[in-house]
């Protein structure tokens, strides 16, 4: 068994789990939330490095060839360096891959304007890894973004639906959008933030283009298999989903259902 590994901080990614397994049902899946120590979104470079390791290599113990950090955070503080100095020494016929990227290159169909906004953690704005990226691939798009340090909490504690939740969407986007009144397309930088969609959709004006990542690093992880058979054909097809955390599993379990509307199977582990 091979599964595709896909790791969070805790349960954001598993809006990345879902457009991926909508997309590609046939390969066998790992699940790892670090949910013991989320959020990452305030963690220095460093922690957010060394805990990101840690997980990768939890995931390669236990058989996955490749491995997607569904984590915006981890993704801008962890994959490069993970990708240049640990891999190599691990196991150089792995893979890891992050999730900024796919959602860069998409952008430039996405904006009429060429003004884009970012709403992510305080971690992925500081490193600017969006600014960068977009700015590698298209450089006429101007990019602006706002760290949204509460939106996290409230999908993981279960506010996304209250009216409380309603003061700090409203907040960022108006911030957002007071720095770039043209802004056409706004990045949800953070695998948390589309449970929080029907109050992003209440706030945005219309005509602005919301952008989730599921879907578009589903299509990217597609077109990686084409280009890659070697690694398409290591990655092992049942249709199973394998679930870990880091932390209680009943918690989890009860999360999960409010991401994916099904019940899962979960087991503690612990990173080290
Ligand atoms: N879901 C993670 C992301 O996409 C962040 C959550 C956290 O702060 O741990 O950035």
């Amino acid at each position: 068994m091979s599964p595709i590994g896909i790791f969070d901080s805790g349960y954001g990614g598993l809006t990345i789990l879902h457009g991926v397994r909508h997309l590609l049902p046939e390969y066998d899946y790992l699940y790892l939330g670090d949910n013991a120590r989320a959020p990452y979104g305030p963690r220095s470079f460093d922690v957010v490095y060394e805990f990101t390791r840690q997980a990768v290599i939890k995931l390669f113990d236990m058989g996955c060839q490749l491995v997607i950090l569904g984590c915006n955070t981890a993704s801008a503080k962890a994959l490069r360096t993970i990708q240049q100095v640990d891999l190599p020494k691990i196991d150089p016929e792995r893979r890891v891959l992050g999730i900024i990227r796919p959602t860069a290159e998409v952008i430039g169909q996405l904006t009429k304007s060429r003004h884009v906004g970012v709403l992510a953690t305080e971690g992925t704005i500081k490193s600017e890894s969006y600014n960068l990226e977009i700015q590698k691939l298209y450089p006429d798009i101007v990019v602006s973004g706002v760290a949204c340090p509460f939106w996290v909490p409230l999908v993981e504690y279960n506010e996304a639906d209250s009216p409380g939740a309603d003061y700090f969407v409203k907040k960022r986007i108006d911030q957002l959008m007071r720095l770039d009144p043209n802004i056409d397309a706004i990045i949800l930088g953070c695998t948390h933030y589309p449970l929080l969609m029907p109050k992003i959709v209440k706030y945005v004006e219309p005509g602005i283009r919301i952008i989730p990542q599921g879907e578009y690093v589903a299509e990217s992880l597609k077109n990686y298999f084409l280009r890659h058979p070697e690694m398409e054909q290591k990655c092992s097809k049942g249709g199973n989903v394998e679930y870990l955390t880091t932390e209680n599993p009943d918690k989890f379990r009860e999360s999960a259902q409010i991401f994916l509307h099904e019940h899962v199977d979960v087991k503690n582990i612990t990173l080290a």
